[in-house]
């Protein structure tokens, strides 16, 4: 018998444009269109092989047999493929997280875009990358980005077939990003239930679906010019302006903690000292910082001194996901 393992690795991707609200849950289709950075220095590596006598698929994440809830999660993933190729082989899915699971660092997005891939294969689909995000969307929304590398707009389109992800920009003019770690604890209220509780309830929400719009049509421009400073600023506003549509919710809540004002108020500080960067944060506590390449150890030394416990980790410029390995191997 021949076993195909297929593996597949993706780099996670912040958003400096944020997605969050879903106006179809089902299809993940977004309120808004985003637009991300994907970092080099977190990703998922995922290998996907056929299980031919089991009835049901195996899902390992480092190197722990995931609960019910979480396989069945992956296989209605998996279904999506399956339906696509015309199979219904049952599927064993092994991967691996260089990303704190779950914590606010975009771990959802890297997983997903990696077991994709690596199914896009494994199934014989060949999809090309446009139509793979759009598969991919289906499994975690910000997933649909970390197809691709560099800046990347995820378009919220019209339907299933048309909300994808293309590369604006590959970022290669002196872009980097620092994340301080706050706390990479599981989060308590998954970025899924938390942006659906804000959609139903906040009183904030239809004022940010107007100004994303806004932001994703002025960071392009900024993007476009090779304007640092202006993307900084965009990208730090639209962040904060996410954040603050929780705090409108009922009941409200923020994924904020002590520590994570305290870093933010330093990063400020840093900037009237006359080194240009700026905040952004996603559904979690943990800060991440835009920054030049060329003055990110400058600003990583300040931050370190500051906070020794929470010792900043760099990020190049990530690229897109890609099959790692294709190893056929005689049994
Ligand atoms: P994050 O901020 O890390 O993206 P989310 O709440 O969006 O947090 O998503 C975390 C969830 O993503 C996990 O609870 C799990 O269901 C799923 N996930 C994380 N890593 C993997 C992986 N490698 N393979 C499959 N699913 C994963
Ligand atoms: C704050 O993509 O994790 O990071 O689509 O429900 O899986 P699901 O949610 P997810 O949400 C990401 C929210 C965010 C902003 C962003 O990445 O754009
Ligand atoms: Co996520």
């Amino acid at each position: 018998m021949t076993e195909k393992r297929i593996t597949a690795r993706a780099h996670t991707n912040i958003a400096l444009i944020k997605y969050w609200g879903k106006r179809d849950e089902k299809l993940f289709l977004p309120m808004n269109s985003s637009l991300s950075l994907t970092l080099d220095a977190f990703y998922t590596d995922t290998t996907t092989s056929f299980l031919p006598e089991s009835q049901e698929d195996i899902f390992i994440l480092n190197g722990v047999t995931q609960e019910k809830k979480e396989q069945e999660k992956i296989s209605a993933f998996i279904d999506l493929f399956r339906e696509a190729a015309g199979i219904s082989t049952k599927i064993k899915v092994e991967s691996t997280n260089h990303v704190p699971t779950a914590a606010g660092l975009a771990s959802s997005a890297s997983a997903f875009a990696a077991l994709g891939t690596s199914l896009n294969e494994l199934t014989g689909m060949k999809m090309d990358k446009t139509t793979l995000s759009t598969f991919v969307r289906q499994g975690s929304g910000s997933a649909t980005r970390s197809i691709f590398g560099g800046f990347v707009e995820w378009d919220m389109g019209t339907n299933s077939f048309d909300s994808c992800a293309k590369q604006i920009d590959d970022a290669s003019w002196d872009i980097a990003m620092l994340t301080i770690p706050v706390s990479t604890d599981k989060k308590k209220l998954s970025s899924r239930e938390g942006m659906k509780l804000t959609v139903e309830t906040s009183a904030f929400y239809p004022a940010w679906v107007a100004q994303a719009g806004k932001d994703l049509h002025m960071i392009k421009e900024a993007i476009a010019a090779k304007d640092f400073i202006r993307l900084g600023e965009i990208t730090e506003a639209n962040g904060m302006k996410m954040h603050g549509t929780m705090l409108g919710a009922i009941p409200p809540f923020s994924y904020w903690e002590p520590l994570t004002v305290k870093v933010l108020q330093k990063v400020t500080e840093i900037r009237g000292q006359g080194l240009p960067c700026y905040y952004t944060m996603d559904a979690g506590p943990n800060v991440k910082v835009l920054c030049r390449k060329s003055q990110a150890a400058e600003i990583k030394q300040i931050l370190d001194d500051t906070f020794p416990e929470n010792l900043s980790i760099f990020s190049g410029v990530g690229q897109g996901a890609y099959l790692l390995t294709d190893i056929e191997k005689g049994r």
